[in-house]
């Protein structure tokens, strides 16, 4: 629909406000005032015709006005002969806005189409966090030799976390100073410093034999800085059967690090304590940068191993009859390995990043380099 020039006549001004119009004067304002109607073409001419036509000091109110200069028996005709002229005009206004409005809605949304299956610059596809993905592959590592992955609270019993894996009742790891307890301290629930609370669920809540992985979050009171986060990242592996030995773990721990960092990486022990494994160790990962190369070989300095040969990856061991015993499980029968390493750690040595902090800092350039699963 299409509307013609604004065309709005000169309104026909009554002589003497005073005066109530004739008959032929009201047709006169009416016709011109449905003509200057007409003529609009857009709500902002119609706004004005109707100020013109219909406001306060309009030909037709003025005369409605003077009604009460007639004598009293002529002023019903003249209420009525205005009123019928100002209600035609009313109604007139209420269709031509109508149409107006349809028209500059239409003009209007034709004028913002937009085109939504045109490609739009600028967005990169999302991507898994770095510490996520690498979680993951691990998971699916152990997956494929036929283990299970079991999940645990990060709000954890106190119980779990240290008194089913035999911590003595004064255990330095306990003090508040290492650990996030719960307030209260009565409710004994803490945020887990470790996975292995996984293994104590795992043992009461599954048949044997058992073979999982716990990947998840574990806390503590540390200090925030380029090596260490208050929260970190674990996984933790447990494997109960018959007749497993520390020739398991190991073959275990070997098959990991050449799956994630290549066929020629091994693992190393170093005897350690950890109350719920008997014998105890630290793993350690050869370097998969330099090959142990690095080690007393001043022109050749290894970044990633400090030209120590070895990276420091978690601990293991054989599980402590006592926890065995103490989730019920024939211990003269069972027997079994366990560990644990960082998993933050792992993704900065192969990601070669210096700091542990623009892992968590959220910084999209930072983690834009791990789209696409390129650890
Ligand atoms: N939970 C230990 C830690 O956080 C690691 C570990 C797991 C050690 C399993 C032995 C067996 O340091």
């Amino acid at each position: 629909m299409s509307f013609p020039e604004n065309t709005v006549p000169d309104v026909v001004m009554a002589p003497d406000t005073s005066v109530v119009p004739d008959a032929a004067t009201v047709q006169t304002l009416l016709d011109a005032a449905l003509q200057a109607i007409a003529a609009t073409n857009d709500s902002a001419t119609l706004a004005a015709a109707k100020y013109q036509h219909t406001g306060d000091k309009s030909p037709l109110a003025m005369a409605n006005g003077a009604i009460g200069n007639l004598p009293p028996d002529e002023r019903r005709a003249a209420g009525q002969l205005i009123g019928q002229a100002r209600s035609q005009i009313a109604a007139a206004f209420t269709e031509r806005a109508t149409q107006i409005t349809a028209v500059e809605l239409a003009a209007k949304l034709h004028a913002e189409t937009v085109d939504v299956t045109l490609p739009t610059p600028g967005h990169r596809p999302g991507a898994l966090h770095p510490i996520t993905q690498m979680l993951e592959r691990m998971a699916d590592i152990f997956v494929a030799m036929g283990w299970e992955v079991a999940e645990g609270p990060e709000l954890e019993a106190e119980w779990l976390n240290f008194d089913a894996l035999n911590f003595t009742p004064y255990h330095p790891a306990r003090f508040m100073s290492d650990t996030l307890f719960i307030d209260p301290l009565s409710s004994h629930k803490l945020l887990r410093t470790h996975t292995s609370p996984v293994q104590i669920r795992a043992l009461l809540e599954r048949e044997l034999p058992v073979y999982v992985v716990s990947p998840g979050k574990v806390f503590r009171a540390d200090e925030y800085d380029a090596t260490h986060l208050p929260v970190f990242h674990q996984l933790e592996g447990l494997a109960v059967d018959k007749g497993i030995t520390m020739a398991h773990l190991r073959g275990t721990l070997d098959q990991l690090a050449q799956a994630l960092f290549g066929a020629d990486i091994r693992t190393r022990m170093r005897p350690h304590y950890f109350p719920f494994t008997e014998p105890s160790g630290e793993v350690d990962l050869l370097c998969f940068v330099c090959h142990g190369e690095s080690v007393g070989n001043p022109e050749h300095p290894c970044r990633t191993c400090r030209s120590e040969g070895w990276i420091e990856w978690g601990g293991c061991g054989i599980v402590n009859p006592k926890v065995l015993a103490a989730c019920g499980i024939d211990t003269e029968q069972y027997s079994g390995f366990a560990f644990g390493m960082g998993v933050d750690r792992t993704v900065m040595f192969k990601a070669g990043a210096g700091d542990l902090r623009e892992f968590v800092e959220g910084d999209v350039r930072f983690d834009a380099q791990f789209a696409g699963g390129v650890l």
